[in-house]
């Protein structure tokens, strides 16, 4: 592979761009899933079960049958049969992904409130909606368990969670025998409440079949993925399935597995012969895209005098759905964060009448880090060490679990920089003591830390340069508001040597070339690779032609040395010339190149995360129990920064989800009727500009040379990572207060729980 020129690359990656969709999204030019209407389009409804546990005794639809305009209603009783069992699996595995085992309307068992058990497809969606009101269902109620203290009890060890990705259980050394020489030990119980994600777009899908082949526009993360889910579910050959999403209104995990409803958007069109839009109302998306289930973290620190920990263990008991064993991994990154010989990690599982919990924002990192990171504050207290000193004592050169190398690091650079920009030397440890007029101030800090996933599939894309100039990328993956497309247009641009103006990135359509869905912060680095492999391809195509072209000042040259910057092909010291004039003088319209990336794979040799440094400070209003975050700052090092603008609210986006974890968000369940209490914006808190503090996001660089071609190891996440607990940190520093609870609430500033 010839090189590309450095400035070249160093112009067109790494500056600041707007997002691919920018103006499209803010002039509503984009056209979401729930937007395309084909003629004849009809609208299907669902209805959500009214108890949380038993069975529905009877589906009485005659009067919603007589309403105008209804077309069918659809329910247990006459719902055509699935093809395949769906089966739980992630979307980085590069095949079908349902976010459950489960798939409704199947049988007449109620096993969670809201679990869809009609559909009514009609002409208008005001008429589906009619109908729906008029249907008349009956239920056989049985008890219900929906929280850990009903479920605590009944809890079990799984032997695999995590989709069957991951181990119930993990461990290293012995943490008995490193409790044991342990000076000072820590032991804490954390509560986490349940998460939604919210995105702002709901969940829909519009489905119609053209002789024998189904379009589905799904607003989803992995297009690929609902084709491969919805074609196995309904025994169509995938190739017959086309899924486009286009654009698509925020995700955060909610749309990275495919739920039942492109599914049944499409049973209904086949079943009413037209197509079918289904549209997920904002309060059935609390029970149909999953969330972070509710938790109890136990973490036990031991520690030498000195700092040195000695023993981790770290135990977690959550509520899974009756037929999945999920829990989000929050105990894999917190037992290599650490050099710590002795670790033990347990999940404890019980079954709730609650659907399968999913993915959401930094799934497991975000709950993990925070029972860690904010036990390692603690153990700073107890030692009278500094906060930033203790995770330096233990900061650790390979990943502990494995002995394997880091692919990159660069945490040491995070916490020197952070801690140098934030001013956090010279920090009096002393807690409850700073005060500005009436709050309490404090401030905290926390490491950060996200996986690498790589994807399971080869990667591809399509690199297309037009004979005008221009440039077309294009990848099946979705953007969801990640800044991708800005990516590919980039990436393209810095490997042909042209302006990444002049590239248009294609993305979100099965008809274009196969890539993973953007999940797992993983996306950037995937879909870069296959755009950098495809356009190096498509430059190395036209250097080639050049040289072997009698007619062309490059003829006879050696394409090692042929550079291209501007959307010319030239040598250092000599001639050269445009893309453009060699693809007209050999009457080509166009040229283009496929690439494809095989990612490492799990014997690769070196592990891989992005690290990062959290800092926050705080005021507390003791009297009204308010807690205001006045600053933030984050420090990451995630290898090489595609797009410093759109890295950067990636990492901002994360930070103030993390303020909303640490502060606000929580679904609370109604234990009597099994359902959420709160499921809607209004009463679902989340951080608005006035919870906004100043949020200053830092990169510190490192150069990654072995998680793919361009070191790119992924911003999506690890800004959520720690930021809850440098918050929870600083409101201890500000009150001398542990509030090992998640969300510290009002309530439990001013100690009533
Ligand atoms: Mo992300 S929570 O893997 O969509």
């Amino acid at each position: 592979m010839s090189t590309v020129p450095q400035e070249a690359r160093a112009a067109q990656t790494g500056r600041p761009m707007d997002r691919a969709d920018a103006r499209a999204k803010v002039t509503g030019a984009a056209r979401y899933a729930a937007e395309y209407a084909p003629p004849g389009t009809v609208h299907a409804v669902l209805v959500g079960a009214e108890i949380a546990c038993g069975e529905v005794t009877g589906v009485d639809a005659r009067e919603a049958l007589r309403s105008d305009g209804v077309l069918a209603v659809l329910s247990h009783l006459n719902l055509p049969p699935l093809a395949a069992e769906p089966h739980l699996l992630p979307s980085l595995a590069g095949a079908s992904a349902s976010g459950q085992s489960f798939f409704p309307m199947r049988d007449a068992r109620v096993h969670y409130a809201g679990q869809p058990v009609a559909m009514v497809v009609a002409d208008t969606l005001e008429r589906a909606g009619h109908a729906a009101s008029l249907l008349r269902i009956g239920y056989r109620g049985e008890p219900h368990t929906t929280t850990l203290e009903e479920g605590r009890e009944r809890a079990y060890e799984p032997d695999r969670i995590f989709a069957g990705f991951l181990p119930g259980r993990m461990g290293r050394g012995d943490v008995e025998a490193g409790l044991a020489e342990a000076d000072v030990v820590v032991d804490a119980v954390h509560r986490m409440s349940a998460n939604h994600h919210n995105p702002i777009e709901t969940a829909a899908a519009t489905a119609y079949w053209e002789d024998g082949r189904l379009t589905v526009h799904d607003s989803t993360q992995g297009p690929t993925a609902t084709r491969l889910t919805v074609a196995e579910l309904l025994g169509v050959p995938p190739s017959q399935v086309r899924v486009v999403a286009t654009a698509v209104g925020g995700s955060f995990g909610a749309k990275a597995m495919i739920w039942a409803h492109p599914t049944l958007a499409a049973m209904a069109a086949r079943h009413v012969r037209a197509p079918v839009k289904l549209t997920v109302t904002r309060e059935q998306m609390f029970t149909a895209c999953g969330h972070r289930e509710e938790q109890e973290q136990r973490i036990t620190l031991g520690a030498r005098r000195d700092g040195t920990l000695t023993a981790i263990r770290h135990h977690k008991l959550s509520p899974t759905s009756p037929f999945d064993d999920w829990a989000e991994p929050s105990l894999e990154m917190p037992a290599r964060m650490y050099a710590c010989p002795n670790h033990e990690g347990v999940y404890r599982l019980f079954r709730a009448n609650t659907m399968t919990p999913a993915f959401m924002r930094a799934p497991g990192e975000a709950s993990g880090m925070f029972a860690l990171e904010t036990a390692m504050d603690e153990l700073a207290s107890e030692l009278g060490v500094d906060p930033l000193d203790l995770r330096l004592r233990n900061h650790c050169d390979t990943d502990p679990t494995t002995g394997l190398p880091w692919s990159s690091k660069g945490l040491r650079e995070c916490y020197e920089h952070g801690a140098q920009m934030f001013g956090w030397r010279g920090r009096d440890p002393v807690p409850g003591t700073r005060t500005d007029g009436h709050w309490l101030v404090g401030t905290g800090m926390a490491s950060a830390v996200y996986p690498v996933y790589q994807a399971m599939n080869p990667q591809r894309a399509r690199v297309r340069l037009h004979a005008d100039g221009r440039a077309v990328a294009e990848t099946a993956c979705a953007e969801f508001g990640t800044g991708v497309g800005a990516v590919m247009r980039q990436v393209a641009a810095a490997a042909l040597g042209i302006d990444a103006e002049q590239v248009e990135a294609r993305y979100g359509d099965t008809d274009l070339p196969t890539t993973v869905a953007a999940v797992g912060s993983a996306g950037s680095g995937a879909i870069s690779s296959a755009v950098h492999t495809a356009a190096t391809a498509l430059r190395e195509q036209m250097v080639e032609r050049a040289v072997a072209d009698p007619d062309s000042p490059l003829h006879g040259a050696d394409p090692a040395r042929v550079e291209v910057a501007g959307g010319r092909m030239f040598l250092r010291d000599g001639g050269g010339e445009s893309y453009t004039d060699l693809l007209r003088r050999h009457m080509m319209f166009d040229a283009e190149a496929l690439g494809s990336w095989d990612p490492p794979g799990p014997d690769a040799g070196f592990a891989a995360a992005t690290f990062g440094a959290q800092f926050a400070e705080v005021g507390v209003d003791p009297d009204l129990g308010l807690v205001r975050v006045r600053r933030m700052l984050g420090v990451f090092a995630p290898g090489r920064v595609l797009n410093a603008k759109t890295a950067r609210s990636q990492l901002m986006g994360g930070m103030l989800w993390g303020l909303g974890h640490a502060l606000l968000e929580a679904t609370r369940m109604d234990p009597d009727s099994g359902r959420w209490a709160n499921a809607s914006m209004g009463e679902y808190l989340l951080p608005v500009n006035a919870d906004a503090p100043e949020v200053r996001v830092e990169f510190a660089e490192v150069e990654d040379r072995m998680v793919n071609p361009l070191g790119v190891k992924g911003v999506g996440e690890v800004g959520v990572v720690g930021a809850a607990a440098a918050i929870a940190n600083a409101v201890h520093h500000a009150t001398g207060r542990r509030f090992r609870n998640l969300p510290i609430t009002v309530e439990a500033v001013l100690g009533g729980r």
